[in-house]
């Protein structure tokens, strides 16, 4: 039902590292914290595509929270920021997280100075968010899912804090061409010409670098980049949990950097060529499953996860302005005929769930990943290595949570209008070219034009699990019929 890759969040939150380029010799504590976030990768459906079909069945890569504090002394003002391999964080997380920092550290992290932010994959387990439209098709709170992703952003938040030490902070930016395409261009045309005028493109090619240094060393511990494109590499017919593009391109820079650092003159490896993958298989061929016995420290979790204490290098890649950027930079195609989508209504005869974006591996989407998490990576290795500026001054920051509805718009010629409460509307059904949502519906539309309860049988009385039962584990049964859904829908 909810078919469409960037659904956000009723509440926006706004963090602003601020006043960082005002003042002098700004030098700071810094720490850095990464820890695996996989989850639960048999049978729980996965974040993004709102697909009943996509329960996760095995691992393409695991998923890690890497976070970033920086202080201006150690009891002074400081700034956490996650970034997760998830979809998106969510108010519940936050409200648990934010719960077990203060049973660790009192109120020196708190609603105000931490971000936790998702790479947004849609190749995670699901499940962990509280409001209903999020868990129709996990059927419910996923108590597994939540606890991976809880358990790795407090104990990445421990690392980092236990990590801080004094440092310094560069920041670079740059842009990044062949990363993403516009893949609603023609809603962008909607858009006044005067306004569409001040833009090169139809898309932002920005990617902004930090890298943190060592004051004692000289090494850099750790380096966020921002960029907007996607998580939709894989497919939402993708069954392996997977950090997608950027959960790549973060593994690529790691690598990259734990190698420079032993020979400085290793060549950046080439990670799209087509490789030769039997050693790998061997070696996955002999790791054995448990049969349900706890992993021990040669098998499975303890023997394939990666350790970081957090005195390692933690290399994040980070979702920014993404809206309606794409991976699928090939565009959009029918899979029957092979031909272009139509472009008013990104669909094929009327069809939408025939027009889907193609990554530049196609047909292979791990090819396809891989190509756009390098492509990152190449750009973060570029600003990484010719930063320059130095952050200076105090650090602030701002977090504000806004109520959408009603507030009030002047528009030309003084006029005051107010903003409606949250809507959906029909193109939102039909889901984007990264992973079309239900037949019957497409995008432009402003009119339903089938009968919509034909495609919402499926969730008629619908189990769901609610988040409040958390701990008490009990199921409640909700009476989730198609006119009710429909109706909250619209
Ligand atoms: C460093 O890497 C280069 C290129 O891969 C290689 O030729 C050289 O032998 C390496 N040096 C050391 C000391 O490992
Ligand atoms: C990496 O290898 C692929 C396939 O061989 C090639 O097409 C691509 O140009 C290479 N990329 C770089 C940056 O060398
Ligand atoms: C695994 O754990 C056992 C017992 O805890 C220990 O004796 C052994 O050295 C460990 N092996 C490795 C490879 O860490
Ligand atoms: C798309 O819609 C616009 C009006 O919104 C129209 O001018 C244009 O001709 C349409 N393009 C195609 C290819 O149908
Ligand atoms: C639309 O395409 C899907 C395949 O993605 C197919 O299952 C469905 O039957 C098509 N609908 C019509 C009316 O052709
Ligand atoms: C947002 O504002 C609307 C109208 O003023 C109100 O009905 C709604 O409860 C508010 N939402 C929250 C979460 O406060
Ligand atoms: C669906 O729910 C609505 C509102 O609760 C109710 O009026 C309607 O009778 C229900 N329909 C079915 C088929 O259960």
């Amino acid at each position: 039902m909810y078919g469409h890759p960037t659904l956000h969040y009723f509440f926006y939150t706004l963090v602003v590292i601020s006043a960082l380029i005002f003042g002098a010799n700004g030098d700071y504590l810094i720490g850095v914290g990464s820890y695996d976030m996989t989850g639960p990768a048999g049978g729980v459906n996965m974040m993004g595509y709102g697909n009943f079909d996509q329960n996760t069945a095995g691992i393409h890569f695991r998923l890690r929270a890497r976070t970033f504090i920086v202080a201006q002394s150690s009891d002074g003002p400081r700034f956490a920021f996650v970034n997760l391999d998830a979809g998106m964080a969510s108010q519940l997380l936050t409200i648990e997280v934010l719960q077990r920092l203060q049973k660790r550290y009192g109120d020196l992290y708190n609603e105000e100075n931490v971000a936790i932010s998702g790479t947004h994959t849609h190749a995670g387990p699901g499940g962990y968010l509280q409001y209903v439209i999020y868990s129709v098709t996990s059927l419910g709170f996923v108590p597994q899912s939540f606890d991976a992703i809880i358990t790795a952003i407090e104990l990445s938040i421990a690392q980092a804090h236990d990590n801080l030490k004094p440092g310094s902070i560069f920041i670079n930016t740059g842009d990044l061409e062949n990363a993403g395409i516009n893949r609603s261009p023609s809603a962008y045309l909607f858009n006044p010409p005067e306004e569409r005028a001040r833009y090169p493109r139809d898309i932002d090619t920005l990617m902004t670098l930090l890298k943190f240094v060592d004051a004692e060393n000289g090494k850099s511990i750790g380096a966020f980049t921002w960029f907007a494109t996607h998580g939709t590499s894989m497919s939402r017919d993708n069954k392996f949990i997977s950090g997608d593009n950027k959960g790549a391109a973060a593994r690529f820079f790691e690598d990259w950097f734990t190698s420079t650092s032993k020979n400085a003159s290793t060549p950046i490896n080439n990670y799209s060529k087509k490789l030769n993958n039997r050693g790998l298989l061997e070696k996955a061929a002999k790791i054995k499953a448990t049969g349900g016995q706890p992993c021990s420290n040669t098998t499975s979790q303890g023997f394939k996860v990666r350790k970081n204490d957090g005195s390692l290098f933690v290399g994040a890649f980070c979702q920014s302005n993404v809206g309606d950027v794409s991976p699928n930079v090939l565009g959009a195609f029918c899979t029957d005929s092979g031909l272009p989508c139509d472009f008013n209504h990104s669909s094929c005869h009327g069809n939408d769930t025939l027009c889907v974006g193609r990554g530049p591996g196609y047909p292979d989407e791990i090819l396809s990943t891989k190509i756009m998490g390098e492509r990152q990576f190449r750009k973060a290795v570029d600003l990484f290595t010719s930063a320059k500026e130095e952050l200076t001054g105090k650090i602030d920051y701002r977090h504000v949570y806004l109520n959408f509805t009603n507030l009030e718009v002047q528009l030309e010629g003084n006029e005051v209008v107010k903003t409606c409460p949250a809507a959906l509307g029909p193109g939102f059904a039909a889901g984007t070219t990264d992973g079309p949502g239900v037949f019957g519906f497409e995008q432009g539309d402003t009119e339903v034009s089938i009968d919509p309860s034909m495609k919402l049988k499926k969730i008629e009385t619908t189990t769901l699990t609610q988040p409040k039962l958390y701990n008490s584990q009990s199921k409640v049964k909700l009476n989730l019929n198609s006119s009710t859904l429909l109706h909250n829908l619209n």
